[in-house]
């Protein structure tokens, strides 16, 4: 495994993590769940990711059991607020109050005594930065927390957020989590370089584009039974971003140009994911072991200056601006 710096910070994060929405907690069983983080774990991934919206806290749950059987010190833990968790006018977002109570929450669903990285998963425009900002600094120095970050947050927020932390004394942002894959290369255009610029780690997630990039949906076929696409309970995503014809066409010629480098799409997919100097890590999800075992060997996987031109004429950077 390589380790690569958290942005401009100490900490050092596997270059793939494993992540657990849609999967630990809900739609992996706690045993597939217990051998897919021990299966990481075993591969020296050091960097798990959760949130507190994962299936209203089970994700945190049965992450905090199979990670219990680890030392703490061994491995770095994300998890994130701001989606809602009750109905209640202060059960969501990113108020003092809500950061407060659901730090405390996860800390108890987690079973641990601190989070690496608490994270806000979306902006909240309801709320000023310089509270939340605040809310993460005191969290920090009580020791609940040792960083925080953001997910999905346009570049010029970032900016201003670290603007304001500078000004109060607080910490600024450590991370951010962007979706970043083949099919989705909008943070190359601001967010890249804005995050290099401000010292910010980027763990990108659904570097598969939710399955669309392993080549398993075929054009003018159905999404196969057991598969994310398949499921109206967790296809909401893929269905919205990526589900047409055009995107299961370039699968396949995916598929043949890993299969020219003897590796699949999949691994293909990770590996270009973390070439970009501003990644330091690859979020994976995964619902069975043998996924994680594909999908870890993108961390040997060389790409040569050929297959990256390929890539680049089959998924060219967006001519549209910048999402997010
Ligand atoms: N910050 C945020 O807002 C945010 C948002 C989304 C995700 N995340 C984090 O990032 C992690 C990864 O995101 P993601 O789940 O969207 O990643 P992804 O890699 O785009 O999609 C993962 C899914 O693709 C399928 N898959 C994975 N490896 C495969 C393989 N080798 N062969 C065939 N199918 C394979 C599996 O679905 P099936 O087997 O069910 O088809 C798997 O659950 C999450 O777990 C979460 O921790 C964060």
């Amino acid at each position: 495994m390589e380790y690569r710096q958290l942005g401009k910070w100490g900490a050092r994060l596997s270059v793939l993590g494993l992540g657990s929405y849609l999967t630990i907690g809900y739609k992996v069983d706690e045993d597939t769940s217990r051998r897919m983080v021990r299966t990481a774990y075993e591969h020296g991934i050091n960097f798990f990711d959760t949130a507190n919206a994962y299936h209203r806290g089970e994700a945190e749950k049965v992450l905090g059991r199979c990670l219990g059987e680890y030392p703490r010190s061994s491995f770095f833990l994300i998890t994130k607020v701001f989606a809602p968790m009750g109905d209640g006018p202060n059960d969501r977002g990113l108020s003092a109050k809500h950061i407060r109570e659901q730090c405390e929450a996860s800390l108890k669903r987690l079973d641990m005594d601190y989070i690496d990285l608490y994270m806000c998963h979306r902006p909240d425009p309801t709320t000023p930065l310089e509270e939340t900002i605040r809310a993460m600094e005191d969290l920090a120095r009580q020791g609940k927390i040792l960083y925080w970050g953001v997910s999905e947050w346009p570049a010029r927020l970032m900016v201003e957020a670290n603007h304001i932390a500078r000004e109060i004394g607080a910490r600024p942002i450590a991370v951010n989590e962007p979706r970043y894959n083949l099919l989705w290369r909008y943070p190359e255009d601001e967010v890249f370089p804005t995050t290099i610029a401000q010292g910010i780690g980027n763990v990108v997630f659904s570097p598969l584009a939710h399955g669309m990039l392993t080549g398993k949906y075929t054009p003018g076929q159905p999404a196969p039974a057991g598969t994310r696409a398949a499921d109206p309970d967790q296809n909401a995503v893929i269905m919205n971003l990526y589900w047409n014809e055009e995107n299961k066409r370039k699968a396949q010629e995916l598929v043949a140009i890993a299969r020219e480098l003897g590796t699949t799409a999949a691994t293909l997919a990770i590996a270009w994911a973390l070439r970009h100097p501003a990644v330091t890590s690859v979020i994976l999800g995964t619902s069975r072991v043998e996924q994680l075992e594909e999908n870890l060997k993108a961390v040997d996987l060389n790409l040569p200056q050929e297959i990256m031109e390929q890539l680049q004429a089959l998924y060219p950077p967006p001519a549209s601006p910048a999402r997010t």
